[in-house]
Order: structure tokens, then sequence, then C-alpha cells
């Protein structure tokens, strides 16, 4: 690409949700993961984002639902940038324009839709053309779990130990299994401490290092009951899953408790309904909003059923999800 023409990309991609959780880096500015984990991208929920390398700029400028942002979301896109801009031996600033279709900061996981799609935009924009790992690699430094919104459906991040063997890969494709997130909104409020900020905190906490020992262990169980599509034994190790992640979070220090009271009385309630045989589980991000993972038979009526809790304002569905993408009708 020549340094005097303008040149820009539409990209979109999903939301995921982890069934085997990352808290916690090894290296905080690679964002290279204590342990790997495992997720499923969510169709629908998704980031969308245009990117224009312009001779015309004097510094990156970045927009947010049609909002101007400046500060610290800023210089961390900017910093990304400047990796892209290395990477294609490009010294253009850019205009990224933004904007998501779910609410920001709450538990659904919006850094990794809008890194995903940032990567992918940022890529095609300066015209490198990256394949699927280089480009879970490049989404990773913007925000750890972005790397898994890159490949399609049921995807694993490998947590490695480097910047080159840290990337996500798809273990099965969305149409693999036909279940459901149906995602419990109970506050669309930011969350007080970020996830980078949580990262940071982890190892503060004497559950930590228990946690971490036995993640390989939940990683290989959570696989295999996806491959075999068997939903006992994938709800045990989401639940167990997120449970240990949120003993980690309520015992560092300072302690951070993400749950409010509407977050608890969907947990009370799912595991009531699996008590009653329904295949339903539970997982929870870094937020009070609560991930409810259900059969796809079943989930109109768990859907139904969330809506009617107290303290439950929007009840989202979403299947399988594809791989980010180049919007080519843009
Ligand atoms: O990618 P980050 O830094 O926003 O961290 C994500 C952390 C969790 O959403 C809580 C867990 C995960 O694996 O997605």
């Amino acid at each position: 690409m020549s340094d005097r023409s303008q040149r820009t990309a539409t990209c979109t991609a999903n939301s995921n949700i982890a069934f085997i959780k990352y808290w916690g880096d090894r290296d905080p500015c690679l964002r290279i993961p204590v342990n790997s984990s495992l997720s499923m991208n969510l169709e629908g929920l998704t980031t969308r984002t245009r990117v224009t390398f312009d001779p015309k700029l004097a510094g990156d400028q970045l927009t947010l639902e049609d909002q101007p942002v400046t500060g610290e979301a800023l210089a961390r896109v900017s910093a990304f940038l400047d990796r892209v801009r290395q990477m294609a031996g490009i010294s253009l600033f850019a205009e990224v324009r933004s904007s998501n279709n779910f609410p920001m900061g709450a538990g659904i996981a919006s850094s990794a839709s809008a890194f995903a799609a940032l990567s992918l935009a940022a890529a095609h924009a300066a015209g490198i053309a990256l394949g699927e790992k280089d480009l879970s690699r490049l989404a990773r430094t913007g925000s750890g779990s972005a790397c898994r919104s890159v490949p399609a459906g049921f995807v694993e991040w490998q947590a490695g130990e480097s910047d080159e063997d840290s990337f996500a890969f798809s273990i099965a494709p969305p149409d693999h299994w036909d279940i459901v997130d149906n995602v419990v909104i109970v506050s669309q409020a930011h969350k007080t401490i970020g996830s980078t900020e949580g990262h940071a905190l982890a190892l503060t906490s004497p559950l930590q290092t228990a946690r971490v020992a036995d993640a390989p262990r939940r990683l290989a169980l959570c696989r295999r009951a996806i491959c075999e599509r068997d939903f006992e034994a994938f709800a045990d190790m989401v639940e167990l899953d997120s449970n240990l992640m949120h003993a980690v979070i309520m015992t560092s220090t300072p302690p951070i408790l993400y749950w409010q009271p509407p977050t608890l009385a969907v947990i009370h309630a799912v595991q009531a309904w699996r008590r009653q045989g329904w295949p339903v589980c539970y997982t929870i991000d870094a937020g009070p909003n609560v991930h409810v993972i259900s059969l796809s038979a079943h989930a109109d009526r768990v859907a139904q059923e969330l809506s009617g809790i107290s303290g439950v304002s929007k009840v989202l569905t979403a299947r399988p999800g594809r791989a980010a993408r180049v919007d080519e009708d843009y």
C-alpha cells in the first residue's frame, strides 16, 4: 500500500462466551494467558468496525456508537494499530468507527468482538493478508478473548508460552451442536473493574493457583463433552469453571463481586430446572449478566421463564456463531 492513498475495510465479528475461562496473564503486555480456554461464538451479537488509513489524518481517531472517543480507549486502539502499521510497514493514521448491537461492558464480551473485528478490518485496510492463526494472534494482543472470536463455532485458545504459539482454533463448526446461549441482562451499566485490571489481580487470590492447575482437566472434559454432544458432562464443567473463576475474583485483593441480586436469582432458577431434568446450565463472565446455555429445543421455554425473573431486563438469544468476516457489501 502506498503511504499516500486512503485504504478502508469494514469487518464484523461475533462476541463469544467462554465455557472454560481465561483469567490471569502469564504476560500481560502480549496477553499470553495462564491457562487455555474454550468458547462458543455468539451469532448475531456483533461488533462492526470500519478502519480507514488516511494520509490526511494527524492522529488516530476512534468513534464508538457515533460518539468520538479519546483517552484510554483511544490509546489502547492506537497501540494496537501501531502493531498493524509495523507489520504492514506503513505510518498512516487511521479512523476507526465501531458499533455493537448489544450493551458494552456488562459481561457480554464486547472487547472480544471489538478487537476481532478491528484486527481483521485493520489488517485488510493495511493490505496485509493474515491467515486465521496470525489474525487470532493479532486479536489476542488487543484483548485476550478476542482471539477466540476470529475462528468459527466452538473455539479453543491454546495458551502457549509466547506470541507465536498462543492462538485460537476451531474445534467444531457452528452447526456441530444445536445449543443456545440465553444471555440474561440484569444490568446494562459499565462494570467498575474491567477484565484487564481483573487479570492483574488474579494471583492475589490464594485460589488462583488451584484453579489454573486443574484447568487442563476441565478443558479436556469440556472439549470431549462438546465433541460428543453430552450436555450433562458439559453442564457440570461449565458451571464448575465459572464458579472457580468467580471464587478467584471474589477472593482477590481487592476483592471484586460482579454479581447482583438478580444474578443469584437466575443461578438458583437454573439449578432448580436442572434438578427437574432440563438441559440448562449457567456461566458468568466479568459482569452481572448470566449466560444460560440450553439445548435449542428447550430455548424458547427457558428464555420465557428467565424473562419472568425479577430484575431481568432482557434475554438475548444466540446460536453458535460464524468466524470474523469482511463485509463486502458495506
Ligand atoms: O479478553 P478479556 O481481557 O476481556 O478477558 C475476558 C475474561 C472473561 O470474559 C471473564 C473470560 C473469558 O475467557 O472470556
